[in-house]
């Protein structure tokens, strides 16, 4: 057997008998079959000779049906394709009743499709999706790797729930009907599978970082969970994270390492997914026509990712960042939801949005923000009012990545974590990387699906994963 994109590829398979197997995107006049195995876009023109089949066996050829296929590629004799195969066995392996088969060629909504998630990447765009995804985490493997860097596996199921970045999903086996119940009348977890509350787990980091204090630069690549109520068109419940962290790094080794990453996996796209790029990059400019001429982005999606990927990132201060917000026109015009006055608030997604598409066109590293509205292990600048965080947007997306150089001092640490409110029994096992060994280091973590929904340009990122996890919905 083989692959389609293989055969393809390789001019030399002109007249040689090939067996194939894939599913039917289309059979034309009793004769052609457009045969789609997931390998490539492209699907292979196989002409069958009606009159060598018998009837049943051709009525079995209905869009979506999988088939196993012997015959000779040759030149193609039409139009529309070089190569076709001339079929000379044909299997039916599986059917697919034109009744009830409901990823007809014809063109489906992406709501529609999100109903059919089990069957949607059998469509061009899903799949076109999917393979760069694939490819991008081949990426994020392959730069770690020859940056020297450890994959390490955090736990998914965590007793900490410390890190404070989101809502958590409780892990349980107590019957929810009739839980064991303490003197208080609360819970008594002690009674539960692993004799604490547990949850599933909103980031890697604080185990990354127990890592790095010992293999130096590690990165972690699993899922992570948050049960906000956010039904955005960016946010998931279950989404995967990349978590670098690295020993004697500072904040600015942290973003040179943030903006090598980034330029160097979109680069790995651009040389590895041409094809499944250039038919999105047709799809976004499509769909772009629909919208009024102000929403349209001014460039397809090819041009944006070589943007990202030729250009510097703009590195603002926080506070440089407020004092742009605040002159600027749409703020004095009140065109904010959230007008920007006073130093230390939180920047909304609009405001986000309007410093990287409207004012720097291009994507935004912002540092140090203020203390209080960050994570309590952030390092604490001079200044006490500020940390040595980092985030960088990306336009179109927002937030891609959040990040830090990590508070080192365990005295200051200490002292965040009372500020915070936070137990620090339950940290004491973090406290210890500062009690023994203490270095500077920092990492960030960047969401995947916000780095598919870049580089496919899908607008919902409910499409740039099989299946989707998000408030009132866990089909599948
Ligand atoms: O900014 P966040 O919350 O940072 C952390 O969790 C740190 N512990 C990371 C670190 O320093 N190691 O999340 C990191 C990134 C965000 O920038 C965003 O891209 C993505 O994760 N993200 C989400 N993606 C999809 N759905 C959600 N609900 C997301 N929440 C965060
Ligand atoms: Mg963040």
């Amino acid at each position: 057997m083989i692959k389609i994109a293989t055969l393809l590829e390789d001019a030399s398979s002109i007249g040689q008998e090939v067996t194939l197997k894939g599913w039917v995107r289309t059979f034309r006049a009793n004769r052609f079959i457009a045969l789609n195995d997931g390998s490539t876009l492209q699907n292979l023109q196989c002409v069958v000779d009606f009159e060598n089949f018998e009837e049943a066996v051709l009525k079995q050829i209905n869009t979506g049906a999988a088939l196993a296929i012997k015959g000779v590629l040759i030149a193609s004799q039409g139009k529309g394709q070089s190569v076709e195969i001339q079929v000379a066995e044909l299997n039916v392996l599986g059917g697919a009743d034109p009744e009830q088969y409901p990823i007809q060629p014809k063109k489906h909504s992406f709501e529609f499709l999100r109903e059919q998630a089990h069957l949607r990447v059998r469509t061009n765009t899903f799949s076109a999706v999917m393979r760069v995804r694939s490819a991008l985490a081949f990426a994020v493997h392959q730069f770690f790797r020859n940056e020297g860097f450890y994959y390490v596996n955090t736990p998914i199921i965590t007793g900490s729930d410390a890190e404070g970045a989101g809502e958590m999903f409780r892990v349980t086996t107590l019957d929810p009907k009739n839980p064991p119940l303490g003197e208080d009348q609360a819970v008594d977890y002690r009674q539960d599978f692993f004799a604490k509350e547990t949850n599933l787990t909103v980031s890697g980091q604080l185990e990354a970082e127990t890592y790095a204090m010992g293999l130096g630069n590690v990165y972690t690549f699993g899922p992570t969970f948050r049960a906000e109520n956010s039904n955005t068109t960016r946010h998931l419940a279950e989404f995967w994270m990349i978590e670098p962290e690295m020993a004697f790094y500072d904040l600015n080794d942290n973003m040179d390492l943030a903006e090598a990453f980034i330029k160097n996996i979109l680069q790995y796209i651009l040389d590895h997914c041409k094809e499944d790029l250039a038919f999105l990059d047709e799809r976004l400019t499509q769909e772009e026509k629909n919208k009024p001429q102000v929403e349209r982005s001014e460039m397809g999606l090819l041009e944006k990712i070589q943007f990202v990927v030729a250009n510097e990132f703009k590195r603002i201060s926080y506070t440089e960042a407020i004092v742009i917000l605040r002159n600027s026109k749409l703020n004095k015009k009140k065109k904010f939801k959230f007008p920007v006055n006073e130093w230390g608030v939180d920047l909304q997604s609009e405001h986000e949005r309007f410093l990287v598409e409207k004012h720097f066109k291009c994507p935004v590293v912002l540092f140090d923000y203020p203390a209080q509205i960050k994570a309590f292990y952030m390092r604490l600048n001079e200044d006490q009012k500020t940390v040595r965080a980092m985030d960088i947007l990306f336009p179109g997306i927002g937030e891609m990545v959040g990040g830090s150089q990590r508070e080192e001092r365990l005295d200051v640490l200490q002292e965040r974590i009372a500020a915070q409110g936070i137990d620090a029994a339950e940290l004491d096992w973090y406290l210890d990387l500062r009690r023994f060994g203490t270095a500077p280091h920092a990492g960030f973590g960047l969401g995947f699906e916000r780095l598919v929904q870049f580089s496919t340009g899908m607008g919902n990122i409910r499409d740039v994963i099989p299946f989707p996890r998000t408030p009132q919905n866990a089909s599948f």
